[in-house]
């Protein structure tokens, strides 16, 4: 978390602001003026006559004032979107470098400077709507930045100077990336809780900390105590929030922070119990007084003592050590449950602590040691389309190459299109990417604000990219398919797939060799295995392949002709087609020809095969490609007609079932297959019996005015047990 202004000099008191984006709303709470940051809409319902902007003070050049101007405003909105709205507009890093040129320039021109600016004023102001103002004994103030080892030397050396000594100890302790409480203890009770707020005023947010279990409601010991620390949620917890979120189609949080903070500000406190949120402590207000500590160790100790949660990670080091305390502690961030930003180093010994002081903003005896950002902005130049090797299409970003995470990153996956309409990200956007560890870089966010004209919505493409196949998404599924087997990019899945024990069986063919085969460009497909037959030689040529085990890797090839059509259809690898579709299919059409022409409605009506299954075997023998492997399968000679079970009683016959039976309708599906009949679902004017059970309805009308013939549950065991004839096809009963 660092939208925290590092500098400034002085406690100041809040008036109207000039130039800046922020207007008096409310004169309550005694004295204490409490502002709250105008809301674009009420910007922009304002004329702009009525807006007009002051102009430039004396010793401050036009342009230097208007990028003042508008640095201001800009750091203003986005401190709203970031803690009014919980949802960042611009990664963190970015938001620093415009507190940074703004600091720069007013520094340069202090004429320019204004009271209420942003970067006089830590956080920014309440939502009065929704919560009580409640004014800090004490204020809460931000931490100073060093962004390096050079930065975070010469806060060192500037400390010691103040001292006119070296730095006796000093306190490491991670910053937790959440958001600051003040929690009021009397006589051991917690009888308030409020957020930081500007840092004077904060909001009352008790109702809802009391829900938080980290919490503890009662002290160990009857103490009045002002204590302060970080209110977060881990990561985890995040994730599994954000996934309901996703399939509840509601907003997804950019990262923990925001949605611990989103959840503990809310107008319903049950809304915050059912949230997981943790908590720190990490100070209390006179400590040495209240606790009788006199350093931050003892006091994280005491506040332990007192049953409330401290950080697991924090230490005692020296001002030597720091740099190897932040390595650890960088090395650590990945490993940790909760997200930190950074480390915090204080002065440990609270009589040196008085000696240095405060400004207005922040504590001269602590300064946050920032970890390289996991977040940056960058623009998306071009959305791609990957073919994996299972035929999934995937989108990825190709990015304007940028620093995130302590790499150069130029690309992001998009996983999939409901992912690319969930973000609405467009080909051009500014987006916030995200590299976090090892983990693969994704864009987080789009700013929306930033869109060139013309971005259009991004679609993917329907065709493949790779072959230039039909791509298909089947309902309910999110990733969309290439619908081809000869598809380069699926070759070598398709042919593992066609090999394994459970399609073609072809021994010695596992991934492996058929990697090496596919990258000696020996096979390219499923049935250019057919064809290594006659190049012997140049299997005998792949690497560790003797004699031996290329003849008997040619013998299987051949030896897999014989396995039976359904067997083939399944290793065809056609999606959503296994072991168990493959025989219905080789039994209901008996040849691959026939499948290959069979309409969805026809497929449908089979049993075990709904309107999914039925397209993608429609997609399947609709792609060219497919067919011509499927013609030189057949070359081959593979058998793709299917053989005729022997002296079935029911061959050449279809069946329906309907209504009420005896046992259960897969016992007599089985039984029609068993012998040698198709099952099929609805009754068309080609089905030739219709067994029905009792309370058969809608079916049985059709099969009757269709003149398809009815067989009862006892005529039909008649005929497969009993050795009984079939009725006449058509006979009417
Ligand atoms: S001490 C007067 N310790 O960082 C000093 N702050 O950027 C008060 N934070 O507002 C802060 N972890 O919300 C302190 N171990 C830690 C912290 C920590 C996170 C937050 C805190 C503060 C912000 C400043």
């Amino acid at each position: 978390m660092t939208h925290d202004p590092g500098h400034g000099t002085r406690a100041v008191p809040f008036s109207l602001a000039t130039g800046c984006r922020v207007e008096y709303n409310a004169a309550r709470d005694n004295n204490f003026k409490i502002f709250t940051v105008q809301s674009e809409e009420e910007m922009a319902r304002k004329p702009a006559s009525k807006r007009e902007k002051p102009a430039s003070p004396a010793g401050v050049p036009d342009d230097a004032w208007s990028e003042i101007e508008s640095l201001r405003e800009e750091i203003w909105r986005y401190r709203r979107f970031y803690y009014l709205e919980d949802s960042p507009e611009i990664p963190d890093a970015e938001y620093d470098k415009l507190e940074r040129s703004l600091l720069e320039l007013l520094e340069k021109y202090p004429a320019a400077k204004r009271p209420d600016c942003p970067t006089e004023v830590p956080g920014v102001s309440i939502d009065l709507e929704t919560f009580a103002p409640v004014k800090h004994s004490a204020p809460m103030l931000s931490l100073d930045n060093a962004m390096d080892a050079d930065e975070m030397a010469d806060w060192v050396k500037r400390v010691e100077k103040d001292l006119g000594r070296e730095i006796k100890a000093l306190t490491v302790e991670p910053k937790m990336d959440g958001l600051s409480i003040s929690l009021t203890y009397r006589k051991g009770a917690l009888v308030q809780a409020a957020t930081r707020g500007d840092g004077r005023t904060g909001e009352n947010v008790t109702d809802n900390v009391r829900t938080i279990k980290a919490i503890p409601k009662k002290l160990g010991k009857p103490l009045d105590l002002d204590v302060r620390g970080e209110i977060y949620m881990e990561i985890r917890a995040f994730e599994d929030f954000n996934a309901k979120q996703v399939m509840r189609g509601e907003k997804v949080y950019v990262n923990p922070r925001n949605l611990a903070s989103g959840s503990l500000r809310q107008k319903d406190p049950e809304v915050t119990r059912s949230r997981p949120l943790a908590f720190v402590a990490y100070d209390a207000a006179e400590a040495k007084k209240n606790l009788g500590v006199s350093g931050q160790a003892e006091m994280l100790d005491a506040l332990a003592g007192l049953g409330l949660p401290v950080s697991d990670q924090w230490k005692k080091t020296g001002a030597n050590e720091i740099e190897k305390s932040y390595a650890a502690m960088l090395e650590k961030r990945e490993k940790l449950l909760y997200e930190i930003d950074g480390m915090v180093v204080k002065v440990d010994d609270f009589s040196e602590r008085e000696k240095l002081g405060a400004t207005g903003h922040h504590p001269r005896w602590a300064i946050a040691y920032k970890f390289p950002p996991e977040e940056a902005e960058t623009v998306v130049n071009e959305i791609a389309v990957q073919v994996g090797r299972t035929g999934a299409l995937t989108p990825v970003a190709n990015l304007e190459p940028v620093r995130v995470g302590g790499v150069t990153v130029s690309r992001a996956t998009l996983h999939n299109q409901d992912e690319i309409d969930r973000l609405d990200v467009r080909e051009g956007d500014a987006v916030i990417i995200r590299r976090a560890g090892d983990v693969i870089p994704e864009i987080v966010q789009v700013i929306k604000e930033k869109r060139p004209k013309g971005a259009r919505k991004y679609s993917l493409p329907a065709k493949c990219p790779v072959c230039n196949s039909a791509v298909d998404r089947l309902e309910g599924e999110v990733n969309h398919y290439c619908t081809s087997i000869a598809c380069p990019a699926q070759a070598m899945e398709a042919i593992s797939h066609f090999a394994s024990k459970n399609t073609m069986d072809i021994e010695g063919l596992g991934p492996k060799m058929v990697e090496q085969l596919y990258e000696a460009k020996l096979v390219g497909n499923i049935a250019d295995l057919y064809d290594l037959k006659d190049r012997r030689d140049d299997v005998l040529g792949l690497e560790r392949m003797a004699e031996k085990s290329a003849d008997n890797l040619l013998a299987a090839i051949e030896e897999s002709k014989k396995r039976p059509l359904g067997r083939i259809i399944f290793a065809l690898g056609i999606r959503l087609v296994g072991r168990q579709t493959g025989d219905l299919l080789a039994e209901s059409f008996g040849s691959i020809g026939k499948l290959a022409k069979a309409k969805a409605d026809e497929l449908e009506s089979l049993y075990d095969v709904g309107p999914k299954v039925a397209q993608s075997i429609v997609d399947f023998f609709s792609a060219k490609s497919n067919l011509d492997i499927i013609k030189r399968l057949k070359k081959a000679g593979l058998a793709f007609k299917a053989e005729k079970r022997e002296g079935g009683v029911l061959t050449g016959f279809s069946f329906c079932i309907t209504g009420k039976l005896s046992r259960p309708r897969t016992y007599f599906q089985d039984m029609v297959r068993n012998n040698g009949g198709t099952v099929v679902s609805s009754v068309t004017k080609g089905l030739d019996y219709l067994i029905i059970g009792e309370e058969a309805g809608s079916k049985r009308k059709k099969a009757e005015k269709l003149g398809v013939t009815l067989l009862t549950e006892d005529e039909f065991l008649a005929v497969v047990e009993g050795g009984g004839v079939l009725p006449e096809r058509g006979s009417g009963r």
